[in-house]
């Protein structure tokens, strides 16, 4: 007799993003015609731009030659593209073969499948907040111990490596949800724990297009030390508007080490994992990346990421104006804001929407130190963001 997985029923009824979708569905068909402002989810809005999409419909053309059509490529990716994001990693002074990168359809598959090449008994750190997907998909794979690590406005949200030893430890900088940003002494403290206690970073890189600063790290390889410890998951969501295009890529140094293998063991652990459960990235997509990755297409998504850190300037600013004390936004496309007192995350939500028809992302569903603070992300069009923040001053009482 066939049985469910029981681990599902240890997670919260929906996943945040369809609670959040299913609540402002229940209000629009309660209140028809109401125009509503959406800031919660991080999903990009802005067209692809022209470099892109040429390398997209290329993409598309050569599928319609006998000459240049491909079926299946390689499960780990175009070797161009491999090549072109190792050319990427140097422009950080960073050393990454093409064989240590694999092209995926996004971070957040990968973010959720990293795991499966860990024994079950791993005991796994995660920051407090955290983006809800590296929890559940240790808790579906029954990884019994689960750490948090708490990220609070009294450690700037950035957190501290466990006091405990650990196996797995989850970094997510630019941080979804708070926007905070960890500094180079904050992640070499992660390396150098890692390396005392032999345990992995899974260090998740989706934001780092947004990063202004240059002090601050964009990768955890630049860190001295990293290789030997850290796995880094990317993305061109966020970089370059893929989020329904889908590509990502994950990189697996032959220099990761685990207790009891040799260099490259691990690197030959993910290569099985998908080869085995992946049939490779679109090919169009991964037309498309790689001219994400030339001098022009480059030139043209920081205009779109400008375009987006703008929005988030607006905000930043308008809700500071406004009373609201509000962190992130600055070298990162989320906000995280400080709820008035006697609110609960969900009950501003409630109150944003009903009053304002503003979408936020309740603090609390990333984590128990998220209650008290609203999510709110850039990527909306400009004028909604502008209509939203208006209404927010306009129609929210006190
Ligand atoms: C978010 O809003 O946190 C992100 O869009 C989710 C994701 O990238 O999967």
């Amino acid at each position: 007799m066939a049985t469910i997985n029981k681990n599902f029923k240890k997670l919260a009824g929906n996943y945040l993003f369809s609670e959040i979708a299913k609540r402002t569905k229940v209000f629009s068909e309660e209140n028809p015609g109401v125009e509503i402002l959406r800031l919660g989810i991080g999903n990009t809005t802005q067209p692809l731009p022209p470099t892109i999409i040429k390398g997209l419909l290329h993409g598309v053309k050569k599928l319609a030659d006998v000459k240049t059509y491909t079926g299946y490529g390689d499960e780990q990716g175009d070797m161009r593209l491999r090549e072109a994001l190792s050319d990427r990693y140097k422009k950080l002074a960073v050393d990454i073969e093409p064989l240590e990168i694999f092209i995926s359809d996004g971070a957040k598959p990968d973010s959720a499948n990293i795991q499966s090449i860990f024994a079950a008994d791993s005991v796994v750190a995660v920051a407090d907040p955290v983006y809800p997907v590296y929890v559940d998909s240790n808790i579906l794979a029954d990884k019994k111990k689960i750490v948090y690590m708490p990220c609070t406005q009294g450690n700037g949200f950035i957190p501290s490596p466990p006091k405990t030893k650990v196996d797995l430890v989850y970094l997510c900088s630019p941080n979804n949800p708070t926007g905070a940003v960890m500094r180079r002494a904050q992640l070499k403290a992660f390396v150098d724990y890692a390396n005392k206690f032999k345990a992995v970073i899974i260090f998740d890189a989706a934001y780092c297009e947004y990063i202004y600063d240059k002090s601050l790290p964009k990768s955890i390889y630049q860190i001295a030390g990293s290789q030997s410890c850290a796995i880094e998951i990317n993305s061109f969501s966020k970089w370059a508007g893929f989020t329904g295009v889908r590509l990502g890529w994950t990189v697996v140094p032959t220099d990761l080490v685990l207790d009891g293998t040799k260099k490259g063991e691990v690197n030959a652990l993910w290569n099985r994992r998908q080869t085995t459960m992946f049939n490779g990235a679109s090919n169009i997509a991964q037309e498309g990346g790689l001219t994400v990755l030339s001098k022009n297409g480059q030139r043209e998504c920081q205009k779109v990421i400008d375009y987006y850190m703008g929005n988030a300037r607006i905000i930043r600013t308008s809700l500071i104006k406004m009373g609201f004390e509000v962190f992130g936004g600055e070298n990162a496309p989320y906000l995280w804001l400080k709820i008035p007192h006697g609110f609960t995350s969900w009950g501003f939500f409630d109150k944003l929407l009903h009053q304002a028809h503003v979408v936020g992302t309740p603090g609390s569903g990333f984590g128990q130190n998220g209650e008290g603070y609203l999510r709110l992300s850039a990527f909306g069009h400009r004028e909604n963001i502008k209509k939203a923040l208006n209404s927010i001053k306009k129609n929210l009482k006190p």
